[in-house]
C-alpha cells in the first residue's frame, strides 16, 4: 500500500527561554511568523491534513491564522510534546493516513523533501518510527541519538537527562514520520519518568525499539535551518542565515543588491532581474518589485507591488501599489490602500493614506493626503493637507483632472475640487469648487499705514 501522509505541527509551548508574552510559534523570521513559514513549506499538503497543536496564547495564533483553525487540536496544559500528540492522535487515525508527520514548530523551514524519503524509507522497511536527525558542533539542548552496534536508532536521551550521552553530536531534529498502525497501542505507555517531569514524544523510539519495531533514522547534512528556535539568540541568528540565503538567491537572479549586508528580503517577496536595491533597506511580506524599480537606502517596504519606479532614500511604503514613472522620497510615507499611477511625483514628507492619484500627479512637499482621490496632472503646493477626520468619521477629497492646490491649503473634507480650479495658497476649502474655477478662501490681506496711524493720534 502506498503510504499516506498527515502532519501535526506542535505548536502549543509559550517558548519559556524566548522569555517574551507571546506565543513563541508567533514570533517572526523575516517579518513573517515562525508557523507561517512552516504552513507555507507545506503548501503542498491537502489543509485537511494538517493539525496543529495550540495552547499557549491559542487565541492569538487563531487570529493570525484563521483559515487554519480546523486543524487546531488544544493542549490547554503543556505536559509535553508526547502528550500533545496523544491529544491529536484520534483526528489523525480518523483520517485514515498510513503515516504521520511530527514537526516542532519553532523550526520554521521543514525540510520536505527529505520527510517523503523518510517515509518512503519507513514504509519500505516497514519500521514503527522514522527520526531526521544531523550531526552538530554543538549538540547542546538537542535530544542525542542512541544507536547500537548495528547502526539502527535504539533512543533518543533529552539534554536534560544525559549523562555520558552528553559526548553524542547526532542529534534529533524535531522531525519523526509514526507509522499510524504500529505506533497506536503505544502512545498510551508514554510516561514522565525524566528530569523534566513531561511526556517526551523522543520516548516513542524506545517504546518502538522495546516492541521490536524498527526505527529508521536518516541522517541529514549540516544544516542552519533545522535548527530549532528557541531563544532570542537563535532567533535572530537563524533568521540572519535566512536574509543572507535569500539575498543571495536574489543577486544569482539578476538583481543588483548595493551594500547587501543591510537589505532584508522577507521570503514571499519577488523580485524581477533588474531591479536595484541598495542597504539598509527592508522589504517584508507579499512584495513584488518589476524590473527597472530603483530602491534606494533607509527604505521600508511591505505587501506592495512596485513597477517601473524609484524610491529614494528613507521613504516607507505599506500595502500599496506604486506604478511606473513615478517617483517617491525621500522620505516620503505611503499608507495602506494606497495606488499611485504613471509618472506621478510624491516629494519629501508627503504623507499619503487610502488615497489614488492619477498619472502625472505631483505632491512636492510637506503633505497630508488622506482618503483622497487626486486626478490627472493635478499639482499638490507644498503644505497642503487633506481634513478627512472631524473626529467621529472620515470623509472623501475629490481633486479633479489638472486641479492646482497652492501652498498651505486645508481641504476640509468632504469635498470635490473641480478640473482646473487654482485654490490660492492658504485657503481652507470648505465648500465644493466647480470646475475651472479660481477658489480664494482666506482672509483679505490689509495694509495699515503705521506712521499714518502715530501722527493721527499725536504721539
Ligand atoms: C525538542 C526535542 C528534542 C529535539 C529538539 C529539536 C522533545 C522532548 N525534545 O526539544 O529531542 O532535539 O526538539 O529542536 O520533544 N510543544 C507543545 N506542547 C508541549 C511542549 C512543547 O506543543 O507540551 C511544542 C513547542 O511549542 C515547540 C515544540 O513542541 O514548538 C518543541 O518543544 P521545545 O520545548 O522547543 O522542545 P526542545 O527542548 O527544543
Ligand atoms: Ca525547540
Amino acid at each position: 500500500m502506498n503510504p499516506s501522509i498527515g502532519y501535526v505541527i506542535l505548536a502549543a509551548g509559550k517558548g519559556t527561554r524566548m522569555h517574551s508574552s507571546s506565543p513563541k510559534v508567533l514570533q517572526t523570521v523575516l517579518g513573517k511568523p515562525l508557523l507561517g513559514h512552516v504552513y507555507t513549506q507545506l503548501g503542498h499538503v491537502p489543509q485537511a491534513l494538517v493539525w496543529t497543536v495550540v495552547g499557549y496564547g491559542a487565541d492569538q495564533v487563531g487570529t493570525m491564522f484563521t483559515e487554519r483553525q480546523s486543524g487546531f487540536v488544544y493542549q490547554h496544559n503543556q505536559l509535553g510534546t508526547g502528550h500533545a500528540i496523544q491529544l491529536a492522535w484520534p483526528q489523525i487515525v480518523a483520517s485514515g493516513v498510513t503515516h504521520v508527520c511530527v514537526i516542532n514548530g519553532d523550526t520554521p523551514l521543514v525540510p520536505v523533501t527529505e520527510i517523503e524519503a523518510l517515509v518512503l524509507q519507513c514504509s519500505t522497511a516497514q519500521a514503527g518510527m522514522g527520526v531526521l536527525t544531523t550531526i552538530l558542533d554543538n549538540p547542546f539542548g538537542y535530544g542525542r541519538i542512541i544507536r547500537n552496534s548495528t547502526g539502527n536508532i535504539q533512543a533518543i536521551v533529552e539534554e536534560k537527562d544525559c549523562q555520558q550521552e552528553k559526548d553524542i553530536h547526532e542529534v534529533n531534529t524535531g522531525v519523526y514520520i509514526f507509522d499510524v498502525t504500529q505506533c497506536t497501542p503505544l502512545l498510551g505507555s508514554l510516561n514522565c519518568d525524566n528530569q523534566q517531569n513531561e511526556y517526551y514524544l523522543t520516548q516513542m523510539v524506545s517504546l518502538c525499539t522495546e516492541q521490536g519495531c524498527a526505527v529508521v533514522g536518516l541522517a541529514l547534512q549540516k544544516n542552519t535551518f533545522l535548527r530549532g528556535i528557541n531563544s532570542p539568540q537563535e532567533l535572530v541568528a537563524y533568521e540572519e542565515s535566512l536574509r543572507d540565503q535569500i539575498v543571495a538567491q536574489h543577486q544569482r537572479a539578476g538583481v543588483i543588491i548595493r551594500w547587501n549586508q543591510s537589505v532584508v528580503i522577507g521570503p514571499d517577496v519577488t523580485i524581477e532581474p533588474g531591479v536595484e536595491i541598495s542597504g539598509p533597506t527592508e522589504i517584508y511580506g507579499q512584495t513584488h518589485l518589476a524590473a527597472g524599480t530603483h530602491i534606494e537606502s533607509h527604505c521600508w517596504i511591505k505587501d506592495s507591488i512596485l513597477r517601473a519606479c524609484h524610491v529614494k532614500s528613507f521613504s516607507h511604503i505599506d500595502s500599496s501599489q506604486i506604478m511606473a514613472g513615478t517617483t517617491i522620497g525621500p522620505f516620503a510615507r505611503i499608507r495602506p490602500g494606497t495606488t499611485i499611477h504613471q509618472n506621478a511625483r510624491v516629494g519629501n514628507f508627503v504623507e499619503i493614506k487610502k488615497s489614488t492619484l492619477q498619472a502625472g500627479a505631483k505632491a512636492g512637499h510637506l503633505s497630508y493626503l488622506g482618503d483622497c482621490e487626486v486626478g490627472q496632472d493635478a499639482n499638490i503646493g507644498a503644505g497642503t493637507i487633506t481634513c478627512n477626520y472631524d473626529g467621529a468619521a472620515k470623509h472623501r477629497t475629490i481633486i479633479r483632472d489638472q486641479a492646482f492646490i497652492g501652498s498651505n491649503t486645508a481641504l476640509v473634507a468632504p469635498l470635490t475640487i473641480g478640473k482646473k480650479v487654482v485654490v490660492g495658497a492658504g485657503s481652507v476649502v470648505t465648500k465644493n469648487v466647480p470646475d475651472n474655477m479660481l477658489c480664494v478662501a482666506r482672509a483679505k490681506q490689509v495694509n495699515i499705514d503705521r506712521m499714518k496711524k502715530k501722527s493721527q493720534t499725536g504721539e
